[in-house]
């Protein structure tokens, strides 16, 4: 039997135990963000180029116009830093800087505020550098590349943050973008003119032919989709690719259940529904978007999803080859992953 003497001690550093993480469904301690699954520190380099390409001397002209909440984000970043550099890019296009934003590459139309978009306002302003970097940085660390003048597909772009970036980085490249959201889609396609867009339907196939992208690139769309669909579009981008073709998904994952509880941003029942189903059949789904849908966009199959990793390896495979599999590196929370298609029997 415990002694009352060590059962005192074990009670104080259990106490000790919740106090440093945050106490889980089950009762058990998540860790904190202290020791976390994610690696930090990907490399920028859209970011760095189209820095590149901007005068010192715009940033001089930057500092005069910008609104308070704007300078008091913009004094707090250590100068020359990937955020702050990425900052200047944003702010130039906010401001209107003569020709830098142009001479980046990237364009000041701002979605209105009845269209659907991911991101709003001065770090929102030419699109998503941030994830145009993720997308570059990934396929970089799995020491692949998209090949000069390669088609490519942003799938689920809503109204176009991402691939505008990507566009703007590489000029080469022939950009597409599909979304079943009809507004997103008319507003990219009337005001991003070097890319195509086209309105996609909830299930496969897509209105392309098979093998005509060299990569697509999905980012926060696994994580939305139900088992099926998540199951039948993986099929479907397999189709869409040429052989050795490149998928870079986003999904969400344990690693995104520990962020939810850590941050409170999710109810408990919630995470532990989530995580029960997770360790049951490797997928967990919540469906979040009740009778008006997302944005409109009504299907049972389309909530809030968190795909283990054995899930995603049994569904991807052999028909895909896994070069890259990093946990919450997309904004600290969502897994990234890069697949490159196999055709299964060929050597
Ligand atoms: C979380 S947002 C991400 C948008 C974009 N990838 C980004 O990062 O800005 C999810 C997007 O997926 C779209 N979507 C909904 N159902 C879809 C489907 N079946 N296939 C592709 N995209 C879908 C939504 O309309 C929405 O624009």
């Amino acid at each position: 039997m415990i002694s009352p003497k060590r059962m005192r001690g074990a009670m104080r550093r259990a106490r000790r135990i919740v106090a440093s993480g945050v106490e889980s469904t089950f009762g058990m301690v998540l860790p904190m963000s202290r020791s976390p699954l994610h690696r930090e520190g990907l490399p920028a380099p859209v970011t760095n180029a189209l820095f590149s390409r901007i005068e010192v001397d715009d940033f001089e002209a930057l500092s005069p116009r910008l609104s308070d909440e704007d300078r008091a984000y913009w004094t707090q970043l250590e100068p020359g830093s990937v955020n702050w550099k990425r900052t200047a890019l944003h702010y130039s296009v906010r401001y209107g800087l003569e020709g830098s934003g142009a001479r980046a590459g990237l364009t000041a139309a701002e979605p209105p505020s009845d269209v659907h978009a991911m991101g709003r306002g001065s770090l929102a302003a030419g699109g998503s550098i941030y994830h145009a970097d993720l997308i570059f940085a990934t396929l970089e660390l799995a020491g692949v590349e998209i090949p000069i003048g390669g088609r490519v597909l942003d799938f689920g772009c809503s109204s176009g943050r991402v691939i505008r970036v990507v566009k703007a980085y590489r000029r080469d490249l022939e950009c597409h973008g599909c979304d079943p959201n009809e507004g997103a889609i008319r507003w990219a396609n009337e005001n991003l003119p070097d890319i195509s867009f086209m309105v996609s339907p909830q299930r496969p196939p897509l209105a392309s032919d098979g093998s005509s992208f060299e990569c697509v690139f999905a980012i926060s769309i696994w994580s939305h989709f139900g088992p099926e669909a998540a199951t039948a579009w993986l099929a479907e981008m397999h189709r869409l690719l040429t052989p050795g073709g490149l998928l870079m998904l986003t999904t969400h994952s344990f690693g995104s259940v520990a962020y939810y509880a850590s941050k409170r941003l999710r109810p408990v029942v919630d995470m532990r529904a989530v995580l029960t189903s997770m360790l049951g059949t490797g997928f967990g789904f919540l469906p979040m978007f009740g009778t008006k849908g997302d944005w409109g966009i009504i299907d049972p199959d389309w909530g809030e999803s968190y795909i283990s990793p054995e899930w995603l390896l049994n569904h991807a495979t052999p028909q895909w080859e896994v070069l890259l599999y990093r946990t919450r590196a997309n904004e600290d929370n969502q897994d990234v992953v890069i697949l490159r298609r196999r055709d299964v029997g060929s050597p």
